[in-house]
């Protein structure tokens, strides 16, 4: 089995790979150049092993990285990012995040932040928003994403979705789980807020 160190160091790889093939990614931001690993302490949460026992892509060309990501899924700081007061039981029970990059990130850096999101099957991440503005690309499987219009979309894996600065936005998934980076930039302090 490969060290926890070189699973991140592959993990970097990989995104730095992706991003050069993918211009959508690329002019959203940057990745830097100098990324550190830090010494993060994992933990767990419902979301860990949902993940690590999510081991194959639906999509051929996003098969590594998600093999890749699932594998670090015991090795990260997963967060919830809202309590029970703001949403219920079962949305924190099928959600989870974790800082692969950015200011609190596994790997630091002040410029810009890169967010793993994890959602399991029929599951309402309910109408939020923050002050970043974000990019949302999906690795694999399949949710709707819909801002407070009328308007909405199924996004499906490599597909990518903005949300400007203070946009409110929902995340429903159905009988499919959803793997996702979502970037941040500009502003990125760690506040998003459900809105009620
Ligand atoms: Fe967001």
């Amino acid at each position: 089995m490969k060290k926890t160190e070189d699973l991140f160091i592959v993990a970097l790889k990989e995104i730095k790979y992706i991003w050069s093939r993918n211009q959508i990614l690329s002019k959203f931001v940057s990745l830097p150049e100098d990324l550190k690993l830090d010494n993060i302490k994992n933990n767990q949460i419902n979301a860990t092993t949902k993940l690590a026992s999510w081991i194959e892509s639906d999509d051929a060309s996003n098969k590594k990285i998600h093999k890749i990501i699932s594998s670090l899924s015991f090795h990260v700081k997963w967060e919830n990012g809202y309590t029970e007061k703001d949403v219920n039981n079962n949305f924190l029970n099928n959600y989870g995040f974790f800082e692969l990059i950015g200011p609190t990130g596994h790997f630091k850096t002040s410029e810009m932040a890169l967010y793993v999101n994890y959602l399991d099957k029929n599951t309402l991440y309910p109408l939020h928003n923050h002050e970043a503005e974000e990019l949302y690309f999906i690795i694999s499987g399949q949710a709707k994403f819909e801002n407070n219009n009328e308007d909405y979309e199924i996004l499906t894996s490599n597909k990518t979705r903005f949300h400007k600065s203070f946009e409110p936005h929902a995340i429903t998934t159905d009988n499919k789980q959803l793997l996702s980076f979502v970037i941040w930039k500009n502003k990125f302090e760690k506040v998003s807020k459900i809105i009620k």
